[in-house]
């Protein structure tokens, strides 16, 4: 199964990024704990997990995509450390223990997303095994999704619209970039590593896309119906801040049943891999009815 699958990956992984945030001086270890501390309290590992599978799929052989996957995580925690920070959207809860905020204060917690931001790159360009050119696109492909006009274009529009309504064309917008960006970095990224052809890689991109902007709407339900518990963060939070998201602009039958034409959607377009592809398209069928 699926979500059998992921578990044992994550605790693989998990055992790798352990050991990669490293000080040398004492004096400084708070910032270095904030960063170990919101890296392996928990999270699905989906983007990390994407990279791989990917890379795999494209003929990708051996175990040399590992600092991409701990690089695109680092990525993906620094977003969350400062996505819950006051100033964004005021969460005390992520991957079910006290933000990094709050256990660290605010200051540490702003440097331990920059660190690991920054961090990330020194991670991915120490990947060795494959062409050096393929490790300068990835590169490229990580920095161009997190940045302006990826996940931070995002974020900065998501706050934007907390005040006034969104409509649909800005909700896309909101969910493509800070959702679906690093999403489509891990599965662009996982092709580049393993030298895929064109024709991979827009199917990799499309697959993204669907998946990135279904799991945004997942998110969006889950913060409405789920429970803190699953979630391991609090629920209520887009009313509270006022968000738009598709939910409050559509309501949550529709969403539900547009999350699952983009999981077919995803699914299709997997179709040039032909079976191989069969853990990604139970991959996408498992997001779409996930309930943390
Ligand atoms: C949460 O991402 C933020 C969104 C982009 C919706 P995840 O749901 O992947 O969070 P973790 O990594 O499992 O904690
Ligand atoms: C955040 O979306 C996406 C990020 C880039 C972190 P949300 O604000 O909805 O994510 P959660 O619900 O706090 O995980
Ligand atoms: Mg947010
Ligand atoms: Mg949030
Ligand atoms: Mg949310």
């Amino acid at each position: 199964m699926i979500s059998e699958k992921i578990k044992n990956y994550a605790a693989r992984f998990e055992e790798y990024l352990s050991g990669l945030i490293r000080e040398e001086n004492e004096e400084y270890s708070v910032v270095a704990e904030a960063c170990r501390y919101s890296l392996l309290i928990g999270g699905k590992r989906l983007r990390p997990f994407l990279i791989r599978e990917f890379y795999t799929l494209c003929g990708g052989q051996g175990d040399h995509t590992k600092n991409f996957e701990a690089a695109i995580e680092f990525i993906h925690t620094y977003s969350l450390i400062h996505d819950d920070l006051p100033c964004m959207d005021n969460d005390d809860m992520r991957r079910g223990k006290p933000s990094c905020h709050i256990k660290f204060g605010e200051a540490n917690a702003l440097l331990a997303g920059d660190a690991l931001l920054t961090e990330a790159f020194g991670v991915a360009s120490k990947t060795e095994g494959v062409p050096p050119e393929n490790v300068i696109k990835a590169i490229s492909v990580l920095s161009e999704f997190a940045g302006i006009n990826g996940m931070i274009g995002g974020q900065t529009t998501d706050l934007l619209f907390e005040e006034k309504a969104a409509d649909e064309a800005i909700l896309s917008l909101i969910c493509r970039l800070k959702t679906g960006a690093l999403i489509k970095a891990a599965c662009v990224i996982g092709c580049l590593l393993a030298g895929a052809e064109p024709e991979q890689i827009s199917a990799a991109e499309e697959y993204a896309e669907a998946v990135g902007i279904a799991f945004q709407m997942v998110d969006d339900i889950l913060d409405e119906t789920g429970s803190a518990e699953k979630l391991g963060k609090p629920v209520h939070s887009d009313k509270e801040n006022d968000k738009s998201t598709f939910v409050s602009l559509l309501g949550i039958e529709e969403c539900k049943r547009r999350v699952v034409a983009l999981t077919e959607e995803a699914k299709a377009s997997l179709t040039v891999f032909g079976d191989k592809a069969k853990d990604l398209s139970d991959l996408a069928d498992h997001l779409c009815i996930r309930d943390y």
